[in-house]
């Protein structure tokens, strides 16, 4: 057979695993709505500067990794690496600059060109919230726990969550000092890429992988010491109202996050089933400059990665939902039977019975193959002579019995005696 696989990185989702997504976007929406977000669908691409400006332009995703083309009037698009800059883009449309919140969630494909692996696609999908406009920690401790419920009411137990705080702009320039006066000793062991970090962006040796690096970047000094006593405050705040919800949290100083709009806090969830590297999902408070807009505006937020959800689901054996498989299976024979059968599959499914049927002529032992395969618990037999007496043989797959139903007592039959329904 010809080798059609889709394009590395991506993948076809077939019914049995939609199942499962359908069921955790389900959650996603129960449990938001109960926190009072609302759904927004926002296009899977966008002006190329609405990432540029809400990501920023030193970022890996947006320097290395965005699908970039330009539409027929030469103007450059992209498609979306994230959520929050499109969500940004849309709210600007609304009274978010004068103070008033909006509450928002969405999913859908995502997409970045990194190198593929397990969990780490080109098309991925999220499953995100965004609330704007408002800016305090104890917002920011109700989201945490938000996504905690989510994780939880979707079956995935034992999570580690971490939070850090990049403090305010102001914040930054004393604690990079900080950080160069320390790594700049070090440098000569440190990985090439942290070399260059140094230059251009010394926050992201913090969360480098290289076990070279990685000693160095334990003994780093306390930088968030020389944060403002208000972002320390904040922080404090974060988690105590953690605290008092009970929500389990590490405190985890290398956390610092790819994305440039961070400030105050920012956390990230893993799962030791596929190890502490890979997140599950991350987010933070930002600050983002809508289009036209001088002034910043304030949110806080996350995303789950969704195949990374039910990777880990899987390896915690969370069962998949039932599918909803054929009650009945009708079989006919000859062409007038078989208009019948389309008719009363057509009537049985508008009462809500999934229903499969053979449309094309096939032998008698064939039809009864596919009732067999469909995984119906009813067969339903009608040939010329059945026709003839306006009646249906139906056997009962469970324990092979037959019976003889007029065809208008059918749908009572099967609710009374089927076991799935
Ligand atoms: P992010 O950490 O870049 O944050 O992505 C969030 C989640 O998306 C990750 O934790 C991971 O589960 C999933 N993810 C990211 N890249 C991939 C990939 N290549 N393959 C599979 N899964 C992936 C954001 O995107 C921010 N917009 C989150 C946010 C919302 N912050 C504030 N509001």
């Amino acid at each position: 057979m010809a080798n059609f696989a889709p394009p590395p990185g991506t993948a076809d989702i077939f019914e049995a695993e939609a199942g499962v997504w359908r069921s955790i976007e389900n959650t996603a929406a129960d449990v938001f709505s109960r926190y009072g977000y609302g759904e927004l669908r926002t296009p899977v691409f966008e002006y190329t500067e609405v990432f540029q400006k809400g990501l920023g332009n030193e970022t890996e995703v947006v320097q290395k990794e965005m699908y970039t083309f330009e539409d027929r009037g030469g103007r450059s698009l992209t498609l979306r690496p994230e959520g929050t800059a499109g969500v940004m883009r849309a709210l600007s449309n609304t009274d978010v600059m004068n103070g008033v919140e909006q509450r928002v969630y969405y999913h859908g494909p995502m997409f970045r060109g990194e190198r593929p692996a397990a969990g780490r696609r080109r098309q991925f999908h999220q499953i995100g919230v965004e609330n704007v406009g408002r800016c305090a920690p104890l917002i920011d401790a109700e989201c945490i726990a938000m996504l905690c419920t989510f994780l939880k009411e979707i079956g995935i137990t034992d999570f580690q969550l971490d939070i850090n705080t990049r403090g305010v702009a102001a914040d930054r320039a004393p604690a990079e000092a900080v950080l160069r006066e320390y790594f700049a000793k070090h440098l000569d062991s440190m990985c090439p890429d942290c070399r260059t970090r140094f230059e251009r962006n010394i926050w992201r040796i913090l969360d480098c992988k290289q076990p070279e690096c990685g000693k160095i970047v334990a003994d780093a000094p306390d930088y968030v010491a020389s944060f403002s006593e208000d972002s320390r405050n904040y922080f404090a705040e974060v988690c105590a109202a953690l605290d008092a919800l009970k929500v389990p949290y590490h405190v985890n100083p290398r956390l610092v996050r790819g994305l440039d709009y961070y400030v105050h806090t920012v956390f990230e969830l893993s799962h030791s089933a596929l190890g502490a590297q890979t997140s599950i999902a991350g987010g933070g408070r930002y600050e983002l400059y809508l289009p036209g807009e001088k002034r910043a505006v304030p949110g806080v937020g996350f995303a789950a990665g969704v195949e990374r959800l039910i990777m880990v689901r899987e390896a915690l054996q969370v069962p998949a939902p039932a599918g909803k498989s054929a009650y009945a299976y009708l079989i006919g024979l000859g062409s007038a039977a078989r208009i019948a059968n389309l008719q009363l599959a057509d009537m049985l499914r508008k009462e809500g019975v999934p229903v499969a049927l053979e449309l094309e002529e096939r032998s008698f032992k064939a039809q009864m193959r596919g009732a067999n395969r469909s995984g119906a618990q009813f067969a339903v037999i009608r040939g010329d002579a059945e026709m003839e007496k306006k009646i249906l043989i139906v056997k009962d797959m469970n324990d092979g019995s037959q019976s003889e139903i007029e065809e208008s007592q059918i749908f009572n039959y099967i609710c009374q005696r089927s076991n799935t329904k």
